[in-house]
């Protein structure tokens, strides 16, 4: 039964339409679900209005594909939405091109199972309903070096503006979960991620250069990063130039043992902005918010604010990499060096943790503006010898328990007596409000 209700459930609308043609006439009798959207849909479609059945065994490729076809005809927009389960039926997408390549083979990507492109206001909601992207299919060809091209993610928006993606479950995605990319005005909210801890590369919600994104109240259990906040790789990220910029985090817990609760980078080379996180919860997490970044990445990451964040049993409560390996190809350019700087964390209680920061900058290019406050970490019993590791880093702290390196001693600025800074400012993205919208099903 539950699983019937999620395919009904999910209201999956492409491009928000002006004209005001009716969608079908029907006299039977309608059930009606209640959805919150920044707009409210005026045609909707249901998967089981078009055959879809929620056994967990039909193939509901076509049920999908027609519903989505029902909605073009409303819709003079160039929209794409795909949905196969089979390898074969998955097209063959150009890489990124603030990529230059696929992540997991150079080359070509699977287009996502759910896909759009150059799309304006999109809304994917449902009462929790749930997309099963089967990944150990995928899992198991990458492992078995069997790819040709990069696995599809789970959900992508390419190109699109205004974007609600809600109250729905992902689980077992075949790679990343929630890939927002070239995008703005982006609303995540009341997203359950769901992949086993070992699974490869399942991040939860990696927005791309992406401005104006607010993620907030989601739980992921992933194997990799769960939220991962990335602009482009090297050279071919340099060259694009699209930063990540006014990004909102907050109330987001995270369970990801080999990976970041939110992670900056690595592909960064178009720069991240303007990050504000908070409320961050995470058990068994190798790290909270961690920075990674290398020689040839350029750019930036600047201005990043946490605050608030309780974390039990992690391996490093602060991390910053500055020889992150991974390059697109062997053409980066060495003199690209990343700056990274102003990034604050401020209260911060972190238990069972094995050490306390490492915090590794560029030599030569070190990572500036440092700044943590109101930080209590109790060690774990099996703790490393070394609570702190710092090296080419520069900041300040205050009240924070173990002692920091020496490298956080800086000079005192008068800012620090309220602690580190956290903008008091309200984004665009902040002011969006979801409206209460209805719609009808055919019983
Ligand atoms: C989508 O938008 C981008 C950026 O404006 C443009 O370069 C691209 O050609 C568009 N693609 C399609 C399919 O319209
Ligand atoms: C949504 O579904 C997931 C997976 O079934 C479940 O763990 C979670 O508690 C549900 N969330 C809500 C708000 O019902
Ligand atoms: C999510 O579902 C809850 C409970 O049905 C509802 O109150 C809320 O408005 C929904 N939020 C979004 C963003 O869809
Ligand atoms: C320090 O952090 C804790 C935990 O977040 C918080 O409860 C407390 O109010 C903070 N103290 C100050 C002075 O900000
Ligand atoms: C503390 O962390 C260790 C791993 O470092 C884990 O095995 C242990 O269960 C954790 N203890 C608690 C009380 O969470």
């Amino acid at each position: 039964m539950k699983n019937i209700l999620l395919c009904i459930v999910t209201i999956i609308t492409l491009s928000f339409l002006t004209t005001n043609a009716q969608g079908r006439k029907v006299s039977q009798s309608y059930e009606t679900y209640e959805y919150t959207a920044i707009t409210c849909r005026s045609h909707s479609a249901s998967i089981t209005d078009f055959g879809g059945v929620g056994d967990g065994k039909t193939l509901n490729t076509k049920a999908f594909q027609s519903a989505v076809d029902h909605l073009s005809q409303y819709s003079s927009d160039d929209a794409t939405l795909l949905a196969a389960q089979d390898l074969e039926e998955y097209p063959v997408l150009k890489a990124l091109p603030s990529y230059g390549r696929g992540r997991d083979a150079a080359g070509g990507r699977f287009a996502s199972l759910v896909f759009g492109t150059n799309l304006s206001d999109v809304i994917i909601t449902g009462n929790n309903g749930t997309i099963d992207g089967q990944g150990s299919f995928w899992w198991q060809k990458f492992h078995g070096g069997k790819l040709k091209y990069t696995r599809p993610y789970l959900i992508e928006l390419m190109f699109s503006d205004t974007i609600q993606i809600s109250n729905i479950t992902l689980i077992d995605s075949p790679s990343w979960n929630i890939h927002p990319v070239y995008s703005s005005n982006i609303l995540v909210k009341g997203v359950t991620i769901i992949a086993p801890v070992k699974s490869p590369n399942t991040d939860g919600i990696n927005p791309d250069s992406c401005t104006n994104t607010r993620i907030e109240d989601c739980y992921i259990i992933s194997g990799d990063d769960c939220v991962a906040v990335k602009s482009g790789w090297d050279e071919y990220g340099i060259a694009f130039g699209m930063p990540t910029k006014h990004l909102i985090i907050r109330r987001l817990t995270c369970v990801s043992p080999y990976s970041a609760a939110i992670a900056l980078g690595s592909e960064m080379s178009g720069g991240i902005e303007d990050v504000r996180a908070e409320d961050i919860t995470a058990y068994q997490t190798e790290s909270g918010v961690r920075i990674k970044t290398a020689v040839g990445r350029g750019a930036f990451v600047r201005n990043v604010y946490v605050r608030g964040m309780s974390l039990h049993t992690m391996k490093w409560v602060f991390w910053m990499t500055g020889n992150y390996k991974a390059h697109a190809d062997s053409h980066y350019d060495p003199h690209a060096l990343p700056e990274i700087t102003g990034i604050n964390y401020r209260d911060i209680v972190a238990e069972n943790v094995s050490m306390a920061g490492r915090l590794e900058g560029i030599s030569g290019d070190p990572f500036t503006g440092i700044c943590i406050s109101n930080a209590t970490i109790s060690m774990a019993v099996k703790h490393k010898k070394a609570i702190w590791m710092c090296s080419d880093v520069e900041g300040v702290t205050s009240g924070v328990d173990p002692k920091p390196c020496d490298l956080l001693d800086g000079k005192q600025s008068e800012k620090m007596d309220g602690g580190c800074e956290f903008p008091s400012d309200v984004l665009e993205i902040d002011n969006v409000e979801l409206k209460s919208c209805s719609y009808q099903n055919v019983t």
